[in-house]
């Protein structure tokens, strides 16, 4: 079933839990996620970045793959464009059925990002799609992504009101494709910027962000919890071991099965994990 990120993240903000948001890029992936969320009975966020329609030439295959396999399960799929720079990429989304985007304008001059990011708003929600921003004025050219960088909570609120999105991705230690879980997280700054912004938070990056540092980055009042190295390390070691057990399989199944099996098992335990279930 598809549903709307703004109400699945109010539902998950209200009762102080974290909800899972994971990278599809092959269909392997939207099948695991789904078969996790279906087997916690938790909502999950499929996203689809810029980068992996890139990748795939178009948005439209992998993402009318991710949709249909959503609409086909009882679990709640939010379908989400990820990290969209393209305004025209935004508009295909939303004509493909995506209930949710994020319009990453943290390339564009501060009052650029406002008012495009504001125009991005209008328009998805007469369409009954959530939009998720990112600040172009924090860390400049690599915004959320840079270890060094830090939201302030009262340009975060500022920023909020002004643009009328339904959730926001802020800087608090974590950085984006980490391959170990070592980030430091600022769990105060977490709990003041959630003080000032009404709208639920996204936490980029969380690959690199320990069990742990997770819960507690919930606790603090992160919401949306960002994750596609992970999943990726678990898909690929699972491959890379099966073809090492069977040296003469050609079909590609067999492999992309075991990694799919991978990412479901480690997501239905995240999911679990950040819902505090
Ligand atoms: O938007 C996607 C996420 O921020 C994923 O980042 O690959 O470091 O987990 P990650
Ligand atoms: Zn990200």
């Amino acid at each position: 079933t598809l549903v709307n990120l703004a109400d699945v993240l109010s539902d998950a903000s209200r009762g102080s839990r974290g909800v899972g948001a994971f990278n599809v890029i092959q269909i392997e992936h939207a099948e695991a996620l789904v078969a996790a969320a279906e087997e916690t009975g938790l909502p999950v966020v499929l996203q689809i970045s810029e980068n992996a329609a890139r990748y795939h030439g178009a948005l439209a295959p992998i993402a009318l793959a991710t949709k249909a396999i959503a609409q086909a399960s009882a679990a709640q799929c939010v379908l989400h464009l990820d990290h969209a720079e393209s305004e025209t990429l935004v508009d295909e989304a939303v004509s493909l059925g995506f209930t949710s985007v994020m319009f990453d304008g943290s390339k564009l001059e501060d009052a650029t990002n406002r008012s495009t990011t504001r125009g991005v708003v209008q328009r998805c929600h007469d369409a009954g799609v959530s939009v998720e921003a990112e600040l172009g004025e924090i860390g400049g050219k690599d915004g959320v992504h840079a270890p060094g960088v830090r939201t302030d909570p009262a340009d975060a609120a500022a920023f909020a009101a002004d643009t009328g999105v339904d959730a926001l991705a802020v800087a608090v230690g974590s950085s984006h494709a980490m391959t170990s879980r070592t980030a430091t997280l600022d769990l105060e700054l977490i709990a003041r910027i959630h003080d000032l912004v009404p709208v639920p938070l996204v936490l980029h990056g969380s690959s690199g962000v320990a069990d742990d540092a997770l819960v507690a980055a919930v606790r603090s009042g992160m919401t949306k919890v960002n994750i596609a190295t992970h999943l990726n390390s678990a898909f690929t070691t699972a491959v890379r071991d099966y073809l090492a057990e069977h040296p003469s399989v050609v079909d590609t199944r067999k492999y992309l099965g075991a990694g799919r099996g991978a990412v479901q098992t480690e997501t239905a335990r995240l999911l679990r994990l950040l819902a505090g279930a």
